[in-house]
């Protein structure tokens, strides 16, 4: 992708999610039926904490995994790093014990080495470089830390598929125009995960940026995947 295009998808993506921002938590909800809080304890499970370690959530938005995460671990620090200000002020109403900080996840502002966990939720549909934030992400783990990625799957060849892509496609674009007043926000999320790269693909670029122990865990009919792997 060339640099004009690169600026005008992320300043595209900031621009959605700041419109977003207010009704975002309520959407995810509805359109998961309520499920996507237990994907998040899934990613907080796998990202192997415990009491003292520090978190890096990427593209964290309104903070709800770091939420997770501080709901079992009293005694972690917990570290959001988003480019939209609007969704991570959403999120700081909520919770006062995550470090908020405006970045970009392809230039990490901070040093190598220092979290026991790096996690992102559907963020990596949305970058403009998927192999440069997971590098980004292996690059501020800890050696034996873990890199933990929620994202969104293109729905499987299935006797299902049509069912899923009539949700995808008319209801869920519905129900962003009924509750968030957008429904090409919600245009974008299908055509985003149509499109997007299959897990197995995902894995191998998470492979290529180091990672090694790679595993891959499908929910809601293989639409969604938690992929984590480990820095060696
Ligand atoms: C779909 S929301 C996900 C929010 C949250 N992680 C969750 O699990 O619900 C995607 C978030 O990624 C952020 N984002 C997208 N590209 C980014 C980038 N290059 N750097 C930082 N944040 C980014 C957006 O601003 C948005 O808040």
């Amino acid at each position: 992708m060339k640099d004009s295009a690169k600026n005008n998808k992320s300043g595209n993506i900031r621009k959605m999610f700041k419109s977003i921002s207010g009704r975002y938590d309520l959407l995810n909800t509805l359109i998961t039926f309520g499920r996507d809080k237990s994907w998040r304890k899934y990613v907080v499970k796998e990202a192997c904490l415990k009491q003292g370690s520090l978190i890096l959530d990427a593209g964290t938005g309104t903070g709800n995994i770091l939420q997770e995460a501080l709901l079992v671990y009293n005694g972690i620090r917990a570290f959001g790093a988003d480019f939209t200000i609007e969704m991570m002020l959403a999120g700081k109403e909520r919770e006062e014990r995550i470090s908020w900080c405006c970045a970009d996840a392809l230039n990490l502002p901070f040093a190598g080495s220092v979290f026991d966990a790096v996690t992102s939720g559907y963020l990596i549909r949305n970058v403009t470089d998927i192999s440069r934030a997971f590098i980004e992400q292996v690059r501020t783990v800890k050696p034996g830390g873990r890199i933990v990625c929620l994202e969104t799957s293109p729905p499987p060849q299935n006797l299902l598929r049509p069912f899923i892509l009539l949700y995808l496609k008319f209801i869920i674009p519905m129900l962003g125009l009924i509750f968030a007043g957008n429904r090409n926000a919600y245009r974008y999320l299908t055509s985003s995960t149509e499109s997007f790269k299959t897990p197995e693909q995902l894995s191998i670029l998470m492979r290529d940026a180091g990672l090694s122990d790679i595993r891959i865990k499908l929910f809601m009919f293989g639409t969604i995947a938690v992929l984590s792997g480990t820095r060696p």
